[in-house]
């Protein structure tokens, strides 16, 4: 294995891994028909256990990790979380919960904060009950969710609500943003559904029209310009889709570059949605975290530049936006290594400008959504 202490670049080998996400399960009480989790998720049954869970923040915070952010599925559904986030802290990482907020108690919410952890980002899906019930496939979560979100805000955490639009909550987008404003929220990621794992799969009913879209912008700067008014500190973070854009973003700034993901059986991935690739990936069960970062096939495979094919190959904007993202070039083309074709360069862009023209057709929100759930899953398991 290579000698990597100084994690300087000046050989051109990779920096560190800034960004830990540590994927604790992929259980969780919800059904988003919007998760981001593999289509298999089903397949994964051994999640590492607390002590090896300590082992993987120990060796991502000696190889320079600092941000570190405990996802899943839902990651209050391990009953370690506390001492986990207790590890991280003396460990010196910035500690994230992303949540669902279903398994928050104040109890929980008191023991989170005594264990150090720094921020805690909860997930709204809309601001009518019947829409979140219908999204997230519980008709209970949606009063649970706001609850806790006020419980957070007395806790004295700064307050980030993530709310991921879609064209069945986009035109809602008014109400939501009163909704987060009335909450308390210090700032509010209004997301554009990233179609990747179950997202993808229901991409048609999902991916909001140009229209929308506009509309949603223009809602939020009108908000923006509201709030500023009021003198009330409330960030409105707008992600446009990458559906609606003409460069791909440099997804995770790059493969293998600043982020690491850890999944619950300890496979380890440059991105989150990355094991349904065709590839194989390590697992820190059975390799040191540096290895895996510095040595392996999986991580060294789209460093650099010398993987890409045309047109990215000779383009002046390769360094910046990487060539664009791995998983969606594979989810839409069938190859890892094409350019992504949210590129208007791309060979392949037509695709992008089908699935618009698509969502231009008001019918689509007619369009059933498959929730999220391990017996739909099993369809993708691998045998
Ligand atoms: Fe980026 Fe490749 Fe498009 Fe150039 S051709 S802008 S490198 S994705
Ligand atoms: Fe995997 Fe972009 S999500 S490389």
């Amino acid at each position: 294995m290579t000698d990597h202490t100084d994690t300087a670049t000046a050989n051109g080998s990779p920096g560190a891994p800034l960004w830990l996400l540590a994927e604790l399960t992929y259980r969780c009480p919800l059904q988003c028909s919007y998760c981001s989790n593999p289509l298999d998720f089903a397949a994964v049954k051994q999640e590492l256990t607390t002590d090896e869970w300590i082992d993987v923040l120990t060796q991502a915070r000696a190889m320079g990790a600092v941000q570190l952010g405990f996802s899943g599925g839902e990651p209050l559904v391990r009953k370690d979380l506390e001492t986990l986030v207790a590890e991280a802290r003396r460990l010196g990482f910035y500690t994230n919960l992303i949540t669902s907020a279903l398994g928050l108690d104040e109890a929980r919410i008191h023991a989170l904060r005594d264990a150090g952890l720094d921020h805690i980002q909860i997930s709204l899906q809309a601001s009518d009950p019947d829409v979140a019930a219908a999204v997230a496939g519980s008709a209970k979560a949606h009063a649970k969710k706001l609850a806790m979100a006020r419980a957070v805000k007395e806790a004295g955490y700064p307050m980030v609500l993530n709310v991921v639009l879609h064209r069945h909550n986009i035109d809602q987008l008014d109400t939501i943003i009163a909704l987060c404003d009335d909450l308390g929220a210090d700032a509010v990621e209004l997301a554009n559904c990233q179609l990747y794992g179950w997202a993808h799969l229901n991409r048609a009913g999902l991916l909001p029209s140009q229209a929308q879209l506009e509309a949603a912008e223009a809602t939020t700067n009108r908000w923006r310009q509201r709030l500023a008014e009021r003198d009330r500190d409330m960030r409105l973070l707008f992600v446009v889709p990458d559906y609606y854009a003409d460069r791909p973003k440099a997804c995770m700034g790059g493969w293998g570059s600043i982020f690491m993901t850890v999944a619950p059986d300890g496979a380890v991935l440059p991105c989150h949605s990355a094991r349904m690739l065709p590839m194989d990936f390590p697992n820190a069960r059975e390799h040191p975290l540096q290895e895996i970062w510095y040595d392996s096939a999986a991580f060294n495979r789209y460093r650099g530049d010398d993987w890409m094919q045309e047109p990215c190959r000779s383009c002046d904007e390769r360094h910046k936006d990487v060539g664009g993202c791995r998983c969606q070039a594979y989810m839409l083309t069938g190859d890892p290594a094409a350019t992504d074709p949210v590129c208007d360069l791309s060979p392949d862009h037509h695709l992008i400008e089908a699935a618009r023209r698509e969502a231009a057709d008001d019918s689509r929100s007619a369009q059933a959504l498959t929730l999220r759930n391990a017996r739909e899953s099993q369809v993708f398991c691998r045998t």
